[in-house]
């Protein structure tokens, strides 16, 4: 940092700023978390100026004997962790992994994808409309059931009449066990492949705390960057049920990779990714898994106390999904008025919900980032306090039903907010508890 101060400071000072952001707030977006300081080491490294596209010993470009080996580390940590023979770990992200699993898998315009429409929950990358992988292939989103869970008899039936080439399952907000040997049986009742996108979960699974999908599937993926904690990246994990389906099934995600839909690795990032890797086999990662569940539980629990609507009533892992229309008040608005508070959530759709996804009548929060800081039951309870606290103080703040009224409320709103002292006495009440815990 002494180095960027010197020779670009105004970028240097951005990252200062962010990094005391992260430090006073308490980070509960379910998709975040922070990685550790060995496991940024890794990143920025003199790795970035390799170029090394291709695979270990078979590569376009001269000078890779030491990138092969960081590689092959990479890939034989993902297969050990997650008890899976063939691991790509080249993918930049989750969406890119996803993507490379349809170009290996299906016929553009003809094959079809089944997954979880977004706005119950299911990832862009799932097939919905708006993206490319519901533009280039044919999909069909199923739905949750009316209680907010997976119905695995409606998704059954769908998947024998719209007969999918892949199914997805494995979510971007579901605060649920996943059934993954009942998608299995499912899947293979129709023929299809089981993708699973444990994105979310990885380091649930990874620590046993979340049952795995690697009996079941024949490609798992993960995000590197959630509860797996490590730095953004991706896997494709292909399972032995994957290559008895298809045994160049690992051949055709490599290929799809590069020269399908990628050039050049990140190998900064694949060495960290492999550090991450190396930290969640170890004790400490499991307890911290264990953690993370217990704390959004116990988080669940306390909201349930002060009224909020859980969807699905609770959380079995690491996400809470909460239905705002109890109490009056629209995600947009409620999210604000969260961060002004120091807490920092997303707002989100929710099953079944009549507005439009910029104005949802929900918010998705999750355990990990505050987990990671070492915040366990008692802080919970706080947390919980806190979000009531902040709800109540905005309760009458109505969400005009006029469509082209909204945007203008809610800049009105902010500016409001952005003075409320209720809000801001939360936010330095939050700023004195995450002091006692530091961020890595
Ligand atoms: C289930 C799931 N899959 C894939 C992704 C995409 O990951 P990325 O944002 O790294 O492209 C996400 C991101 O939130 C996700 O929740």
């Amino acid at each position: 940092m002494s180095i960027l101060l010197k020779s670009d400071p105004q970028i240097a000072k951005l990252i200062a700023a962010e990094e005391k952001r992260q430090k006073e707030v308490l980070e509960m977006i379910p998709s975040e978390n922070y990685a550790s300081a060995v496991v940024r080491s890794a990143l920025g490294t003199v790795l970035t100026n390799k170029y090394s596209e291709g695979y270990p010993k078979k590569r376009y470009y001269q000078g890779n004997r030491v990138i092969d080996e960081v590689e092959s580390l990479a890939i034989e940590r993902a297969k050990k962790l997650f008890g899976v023979p063939y691991v790509n770990v080249q993918a930049l992200s989750g969406s890119p992994a996803n993507l490379a699993v349809y170009v290996a898998l299906l016929e553009p315009l003809k094959d079809k994808v089944m997954g979880l429409s977004l706005a119950f929950g299911g990832h862009l990358t799932h097939g919905q409309p708006q993206s490319v992988t519901g533009r280039y292939y044919k999909s069909v989103l199923y739905e949750l059931g009316k209680d907010g869970r997976l119905d695995y008899d409606a998704i059954e039936k769908q998947a024998m009449r719209e007969k999918p080439k892949i199914i997805v399952c494995g979510f971007t907000a579901y605060p649920r066990i996943i059934d993954f040997k009942r998608f299995g049986q499912i899947a293979d009742k129709v023929g299809a492949f089981l993708l699973a996108d444990v994105s979310h979960i990885a380091g649930l699974i990874a620590a046993g705390v979340h049952p795995s999908p690697a009996p079941y599937a024949h490609i798992i993926t993960t995000t590197t960057h959630k509860t797996l904690r490590g730095p953004r990246g991706a896997l494709i994990m292909v399972t032995q049920k994957g290559l008895k389906k298809d045994p160049e099934l690992g051949k055709k995600i490599d290929s799809a990779i590069i020269p399908g839909i990628q050039g050049g690795p990140h190998d900064d990032q694949t060495a960290s990714i492999a550090v991450a890797l190396k930290e969640a086999s170890t004790p400490a990662f499991k307890k911290y898994s264990a953690q993370i569940v217990k704390n959004s539980k116990t988080l669940a629990a306390e909201l349930n106390k002060f009224g909020f609507d859980l969807v699905s009533g609770g959380s079995d892992n690491h996400l809470i999904l909460i239905d705002l229309r109890n109490k009056g008040v629209n995600g947009s608005v409620a999210a604000y008025a969260l961060e002004v508070a120091g807490i920092v959530i997303n707002k989100n759709g929710v099953p079944f919900d009549t507005m439009p996804p910029f104005y949802p009548s929900g918010i998705r929060l999750g355990t990990p980032a505050i987990t990671t800081r070492g915040m366990k039951e008692s802080e919970m309870k706080k947390v919980a306090a806190w979000m009531n606290r902040a709800i109540e103080e905005v309760k009458g703040e109505k969400l005009p039903e006029d469509k082209e009224k909204r945007n203008d409320f809610l800049k009105n709103f902010r500016a409001r907010a952005d003075r409320n002292k209720n809000l801001l006495k939360i936010a330095a009440e939050v700023k004195t508890l995450t002091s006692k815990f530091p961020i890595p």
